[in-house]
């Protein structure tokens, strides 16, 4: 059988690095759209060194994705069988002080695609959705029944893709789309060759986290003590880089099943852990000890939150299986060997 040929936009970023590479170690060709608006061009190459014998058989273009006129050429010259489609703008506070900016760019980029699909009888999506969905959930584990919301622009672009998405079914049911709700991805590839590199203050937790470990900030600031949870602060589902990326190929094949159409998985381990757990097992791992500083909560934060695993461990036949010693070890790992992610000192702050 031929190998399937899998068009990945957004590829060079932190979770689309990953997923080509699994991809590629699974046997399919894979091929990246990406702007490099927050990644870099070495995480392809690394991730071609990673592929060994399977490296040629990813190719890489530069591109935005709302260039209508550069994306039709690439599905002119290439038959693909599905799209994995991960590029996006992510960081949350951005989005509330930009929403036009998140708004064109998510959305935009994501209709265009849609639109060259149908013209390219491309009809097999699966997007990166985002447990941000289900706001400050009244309980847990969330399951994929749960009322959705959206507390920010960035928030609101993942819902309103969601909701297209199940319009662009109802209205072709030739379209096969599975939605996949991300927990919150942590760690990277064992070989410590890539990993996360945000841009600027990193946002979230563990790229702050590693960025302490290695000197880069003198300490750690908690958003919040006063949760009701065992030691106070927020409880997250963490999830290694890798599982999810295999959550993707799983999702891939699921895609091959006549009767899907428009369905949503949550990626999650089911278990919650606090931040103060985290720090440790990061603290366990590296050996290092992060300074801490508590502040009040961050505006929008949610206390508790974690997944249902239960929908994609029947439909999909996927589990995760790394905990957090895993994550903390790889994150540590790749922290250790690239201290500026894939920079220099003396281009990053
Ligand atoms: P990332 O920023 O590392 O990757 C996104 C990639 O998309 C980047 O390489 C960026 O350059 C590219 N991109 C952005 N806009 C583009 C455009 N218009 N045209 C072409 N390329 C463009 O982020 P990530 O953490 O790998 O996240 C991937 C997806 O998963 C995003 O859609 C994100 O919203 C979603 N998600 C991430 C998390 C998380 O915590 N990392 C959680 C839930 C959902
Ligand atoms: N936290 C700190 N200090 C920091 C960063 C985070 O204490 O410097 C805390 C937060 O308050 C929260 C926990 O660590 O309790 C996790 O925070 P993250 O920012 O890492 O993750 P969130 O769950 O807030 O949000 C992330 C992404 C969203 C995504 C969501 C669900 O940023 O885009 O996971 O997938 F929608």
């Amino acid at each position: 059988m031929a190998a399937k040929t899998i068009l990945v936009t957004g590829g060079a970023g932190y979770i689309g690095s990953h997923t080509v590479l699994q991809l590629l170690n699974g046997g399919f060709k894979a091929v990246i759209v990406d702007n490099y608006d927050n990644s870099s061009e070495i995480a392809v190459e690394r991730v071609k060194g990673l592929a060994g014998q399977f490296a040629s058989n990813l190719s890489c273009h530069k591109l935005d994705l709302r260039d209508r006129e550069g994306l039709e050429k690439i599905f002119a010259s290439t038959k693909f069988d599905a799209v994995i489609h991960f590029a996006g703008l992510k960081a949350v506070g951005e989005s509330v002080e930009k929403p036009l900016y998140y708004f064109n760019n998510n959305l935009i980029g994501t209709i265009v695609l849609l639109e060259v699909m149908a013209a390219h009888g491309c009809k097999k999506l699966v997007f990166s959705s985002s447990a941000t969905v289900y706001g400050w959930p009244k309980q847990v584990p969330c399951t994929e029944e749960f009322p959705l919301s959206a507390a920010n622009p960035y928030g609101r672009t993942k819902l309103m893709i969601e909701e297209i998405c199940r319009d662009l079914y109802q209205s072709d049911h030739g379209w096969k789309i599975i939605l996949l709700r991300y927990f919150n991805p942590v760690g990277a590839h064992p070989s410590g060759n890539i990993g996360e590199d945000p841009r600027g203050i990193p946002n979230n937790l563990m790229p702050f986290v590693q960025q302490v470990a290695v000197g880069r900030r003198p300490a750690l600031t908690i958003f919040g003590t006063d949760y009701k949870t065992s030691d106070g602060t927020g409880v997250r589902d963490y999830i290694h880089v890798v599982d999810l990326a295999d959550g993707h190929i799983a999702a891939l094949n699921k895609l091959e099943d006549p009767k899907i159409g428009c369905e949503v998985y949550n990626l999650g381990t089911g278990k919650g852990t606090s931040v103060l757990e985290m720090v440790k097992a990061f603290e366990n791992a590296s050996g290092k000890k992060i300074p801490l500083k508590m502040a009040d909560r961050r505006p929008g934060d949610a206390e508790i939150v974690y997944a249902s695993t239960d929908k994609a461990s029947k439909e999909l036949n996927w589990k995760a299986k790394y905990g957090i010693h895993e994550m903390c070890r790889d994150q540590w790992n790749w922290a250790s060997k690239n201290p500026y992610g894939y920079g220099s000192a003396d281009s990053k702050n």
